[in-house]
């Protein structure tokens, strides 16, 4: 990702325009947050990179699970703990070049930080991720660095959950990936399979160029 586009995520923030921030708890998150929340070797540890300021995050927390959020905007971080009524504290985490922001009962944690300066040894042992508005808001580029990264956190068992519109991959963001490209960018064992259809969408996402739809996936691995 170079600077610009980070630029153009900062700028969004700063000028408080988030299409894609929806005020209630994603539908599939309150169907399918078990999956999440049990793997074989780990338990209620959620990883959701770049998270944005999504509610989702306290509706985890409520039932029990540490949820680690990943942001690069300081503005979304401090309005999602503000605008939920949470209190915090922060401090400066050199190995991200970033900071830590820490619910003060400790179930929640946002490292705010360029999420290709993250990895399995700042954070690691996740039963879950849920990745919505994040592999499919990098460009086709980065989403290879993505997958490459968010990779050596999974393991056979782990639950994955992916939002991702059925939309040319050369048009966005956000940019859909074919399952194909998917699962062979995961590598053996990977599979993709499609859990549910989006109905509770922002306004206007599904009249933007080229999306025919909004699905909810299951990625597994073997
Ligand atoms: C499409 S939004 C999705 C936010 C959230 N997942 C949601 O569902 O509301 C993408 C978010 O990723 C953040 N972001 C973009 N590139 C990033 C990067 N390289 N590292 C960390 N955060 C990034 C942006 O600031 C933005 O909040």
């Amino acid at each position: 990702m170079d600077a610009d586009e980070m630029q153009g995520w900062l700028n969004c923030w700063e000028k408080d325009t988030a299409p894609w921030h929806i005020h209630h708890v994603h539908e599939a998150i309150e169907k399918y947050h078990e999956i999440l929340a049990a793997s074989p070797t780990a338990k209620n540890k959620i990883f959701i990179p770049l998270c944005g300021k999504t509610v989702d995050i306290k509706y985890l927390a409520d039932r029990g699970n540490e949820v680690v959020g990943l942001e690069a905007s300081e503005i979304a971080v401090r309005d999602f703990f503000t605008e939920q009524n949470i209190e915090y504290t922060s401090e400066d985490v050199p190995a991200v070049k970033g900071k830590l922001y820490r619910s003060s009962d400790k179930m929640i944690k946002i490292y705010c930080c360029d999420l290709f300066l993250f990895s399995a040894e700042v954070e690691s042992g996740f039963s879950g991720i849920w990745d919505r508005g994040s592999l499919i808001a990098m460009s086709q580029a980065d989403q290879k660095r993505y997958i490459g990264l968010i990779k050596t956190l999974t393991y056979p068992g782990i639950g994955y959950l992916l939002e991702m519109p059925d939309r040319d991959p050369n048009i966005g963001p956000p940019f859909s990936v074919p399952l194909d490209v998917l699962e062979t960018g995961f590598g053996p064992g990977c599979r993709v399979v499609q859990l549910s259809e989006v109905v509770k969408n922002p306004p206007e996402f599904l009249s933007m160029p080229g999306v025919k739809g909004n699905h909810v996936y299951r990625i597994s691995f073997q």
